[in-house]
């Protein structure tokens, strides 16, 4: 290989990997919220991701408590509806990976939808969720 195409395939080798990074780390992020002993607050606009010329809507946020060993994921049903699950594996306790609208289980493959609904095995019983309400700024998440 020539020494410009080496340079031309790293280049694009660099910028597919930023662009790869870019994505996973916005999908992944970690929202900000206010807490209490008995809730957690966020606002809706961490739902939003403001890029240089473009918003993207997040389906859903992790929260990382000191409460909780496991994150907490928050998915966004509607505009007034929202979910809090558990990132903690039913079968055997395994922390899972949200992927777009549903989490997967890296250990063993249990599948769960947005709402903690056990999809596939091994895993029998679904994700431990958390209640939520809202009003036009926050979600409270109650537990
Ligand atoms: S610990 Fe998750 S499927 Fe086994």
């Amino acid at each position: 290989m020539q020494r410009i195409e080496f340079i031309k395939v790293c280049s694009l080798v660099c910028l597919g990997g930023s662009a790869l990074l870019e994505s996973c780390a916005s999908s992944n992020y970690y929202a900000l919220y206010s807490s209490s002993s008995t809730q957690i607050t966020v606002k809706k606009s961490e739902f939003v991701h403001h890029k240089t010329d473009e918003i993207i809507q997040r389906p859903y946020v992790l929260i990382k408590t000191e409460k909780h060993k496991y994150p907490l994921c928050v998915y966004k049903i509607d505009d007034n509806k929202y979910s809090a699950l558990l990132m903690r594996c039913s079968h055997k306790g395994c922390e899972l990976n949200p992927q777009g609208d549903y989490l997967v289980c890296p250990c063993h493959g249990s599948e769960f939808t947005n709402t903690g609904i056990v999809q596939s095995p091994p895993a029998a019983q679904n994700l431990t969720t958390f209640p939520t309400t809202t009003d036009n700024e926050n979600i409270y998440i109650h537990f």
